[in-house]
């Protein structure tokens, strides 16, 4: 019998939410199989910080790295300071587990309700570098609260960091039909990094001769993602332009319920963690509102990481159906979750 040793960190808001739904079609999926899923939650998030004013402990984190893969759902909340669990949680665990892979698919399922007129064909995965740039909390501030404020946040781009995520994303280029990379930056005004990376690309380039490389601004990105999605296959880019515009991505295919990722750590030197792109809305927490398809995606994720491939396949496979049948018909997250769970035990092989 093969063990899943999952740690689980639901989180805030609707974190707690969509996880559930999540775990449910994860035993669905393996139920009747050789394989066991373990799972062992970790109070992390708003109320611990409330209760002790630990974000992440040194025990906390030690212990994280024992498992085999985390599953988080959201963190941040309106009663906590901005920025106190996104950083001192979230971002410390992406940092500190070398999550330097940040992947995030956009995919038009058939059937799903695009804002725009004609999306075309909509299938492309950003590579989103995960632990460098302006993430990093290289800043500061003087004068704090006068007219003569300075804020600084200083994006640190390293030959290595740049280097090994541009490589993984011609990777995952060079073993997609179109094999196809798009560079998204913004090198002519971030001269610094924005030369590093157009650079570093060029170079790796070479030991991926099959991959048609383009580059596009940042800004007119934002174009192409909405005038003409179908142009993307493979799209690497810093650490905060890969987050705006994995939400827009969301927009385009279906909304922000439907967005998974992966904080990926490729050469598996600790656990890699799997999440939805979305954070812990306040507006509908609490509420059985949230759609907890991207939590599912994001399992589906998970498993294809941990070499599941085949249990992955069969989760994407009932979304894909579920999202086909949805109709205007509203359910409950749970509802849809045991849609979803049910769909991939009916779906196991004899
Ligand atoms: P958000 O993603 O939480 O919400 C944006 C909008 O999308 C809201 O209207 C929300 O109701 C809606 N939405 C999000 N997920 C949904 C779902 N599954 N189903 C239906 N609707 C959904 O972003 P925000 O409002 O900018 O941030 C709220 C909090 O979450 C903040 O504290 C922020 O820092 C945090 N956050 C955390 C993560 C994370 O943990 N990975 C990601 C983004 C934001
Ligand atoms: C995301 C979120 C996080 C990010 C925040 C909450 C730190 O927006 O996962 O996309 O900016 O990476
Ligand atoms: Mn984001």
């Amino acid at each position: 019998t093969r063990t899943i040793d999952l740690a689980v960190i639901a989180g805030d808001g609707i974190g707690q939410e969509v996880v559930a739904e999540g775990l449910k079609v994860l035993d669905a999926v393996v139920s009747g199989q050789d394989v066991t899923v373990r799972t062992t939650p970790y109070d992390l998030g708003a109320a611990r910080w409330h209760r002790t004013g630990e974000t992440l402990t040194a025990e906390d984190l030690a212990s994280l790295r024992g498992h085999d893969a985390i599953l988080l759902g959201a963190v941040g909340d309106p009663s906590v300071p901005s920025g106190v669990l996104e950083r001192g949680l979230l971002l410390r665990l992406r940092f500190e587990l070398d999550h330097y892979v940040n992947l995030r698919p956009s995919r038009l399922f058939p059937g799903v309700g695009s804002p725009l007129a004609a999306p075309g064909e909509v299938d492309f995965v950003v590579v989103r570098e995960g632990t460098e740039g302006p993430y990093v909390g290289n800043g500061g501030a003087i004068r704090v609260g006068t007219p003569h404020e300075v804020a600084n946040e200083v994006s640190v781009n390293t030959a290595f960091g740049v280097e090994r995520v541009v490589r993984d994303a011609f990777a995952r280029a060079a073993a997609r039909p179109r094999k196809k990379l798009t560079l998204v930056h913004k090198h002519n005004v971030l001269v610094h990094a924005g030369h590093l990376w157009r650079r570093t690309v060029e170079r790796v380039n070479a030991e991926f001769p099959d991959v048609t490389v383009d580059y596009l601004h940042v800004d007119a990105a934002t174009i192409f993602l909405v005038t003409d999605p179908s142009r993307f296959d493979v799209i690497v880019t810093d650490n905060l332009f890969g987050d705006i515009l994995t939400d827009l991505a969301a927009a385009i295919t279906g909304g922000i319920g439907l967005a998974a990722s992966g904080n990926v750590n490729p050469d598996r030197t600790s656990p890699s963690m799997f999440e939805p792109v979305h954070g812990s809305a306040p507006d509908i927490a609490g509420q059985g509102k949230a759609d907890p398809t991207a939590t599912v995606l994001s399992v589906a994720l998970l498993l294809d990481h941990l070499g599941y491939g085949q249990e992955a396949a069969r989760v994407e496979a009932a979304v894909a159906a579920d999202i086909a049948n949805r109709g205007t018909a509203t359910r409950s997250t749970s509802e849809v979750g045991d849609a979803l769970a049910a769909a991939v035990s009916a779906a196991v092989p004899a």
